[in-house]
């Protein structure tokens, strides 16, 4: 017998598919203060002291929405700068009823406060590498409480994988930023598939331009998921 084979492309697709159709419908009401808010964080690059690269409005949609779809009640995540994509997350635990969220973010080359968010903790580690956070984490951590999300939006270290490793739920999220070409994202995920982090899990691919213009997202996003084959339910 021949097999159903799915293309990756269509397989992502159908994933952000039903990750942006989640949100868009049942929270549409939150999409205007969710992008004025994102826009007044653009105003925190002049405190910057390394002014790079923010997530694209589709991205910040998508890891909202992600974080909506899943419900991780504690994320990691490697990049602040203007922190587009931690209040992303933040606001994402708290809009989905998640109770004390926490979103742990580094930045090596930056120290911009983020502004709070209601019922969502951001605990920020200005100035300091991935890896230091994840050892603060671990040290400050004796229940060995789990994380259940990680948001990649630098590069990670070697020193980084056996920590992460700790923290780790069995099904947790991983979302990479530049997923493209050669880029930091594609380069995370060739490292990670070399550890055990991977085993059982899809790469979703990001979303097609196409898909993002049916949610009204005129930017691209470079976010990909790796999604454990635990979270997929087949109909049935
Ligand atoms: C592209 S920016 C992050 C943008 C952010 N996610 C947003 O939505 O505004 C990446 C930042 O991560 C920092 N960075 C890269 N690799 C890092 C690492 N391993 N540890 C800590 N910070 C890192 C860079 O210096 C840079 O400031």
């Amino acid at each position: 017998m021949e097999k159903l084979l799915m293309s990756s492309r269509n397989f992502s697709d159908l994933v952000w598919r039903q990750i942006y159709e989640s949100s868009t419908y049942k929270l549409l009401e939150k999409k205007d203060p969710f992008f004025k808010i994102m826009s007044a964080l653009d105003n925190l690059r002049v405190s910057a002291d390394y002014n790079t690269g923010s997530i694209p409005s589709a991205s910040a949609w998508g890891l909202y929405a992600t974080t909506c779809l899943f419900k991780p009640c504690n994320i990691i995540e490697i990049g602040t700068f203007i922190g587009r994509s931690s209040i992303a997350m933040a606001l994402g635990m708290a809009d989905s009823g998640i109770k004390e969220g926490e979103v742990h973010t580094c930045d090596f080359s930056n120290d911009i406060k983020l502004p709070s968010i209601e019922n969502a903790s951001i605990i920020q580690y200005p100035m300091q590498s991935s890896t230091m956070m994840l050892e603060k984490i671990v040290a400050a951590n004796p229940d060995g409480k789990k994380f259940d999300m990680v948001h990649f939006d630098g590069r990670l270290q070697k020193s980084d994988y056996d920590l992460l490793n700790g923290l780790r739920s069995p099904d947790m999220i991983f979302a990479l930023d530049d997923f493209e070409g050669m880029e930091k994202g594609v380069i995370n995920y060739i490292n990670m598939k070399k550890t055990k982090l991977l085993d059982s899990y899809q790469l979703v691919l990001p979303p097609s331009p196409l898909l993002l213009r049916d949610f009204d997202f005129h930017d691209s996003s470079s976010t990909a998921l790796l999604v454990p084959n635990s979270s997929f339910l087949l109909p049935g």
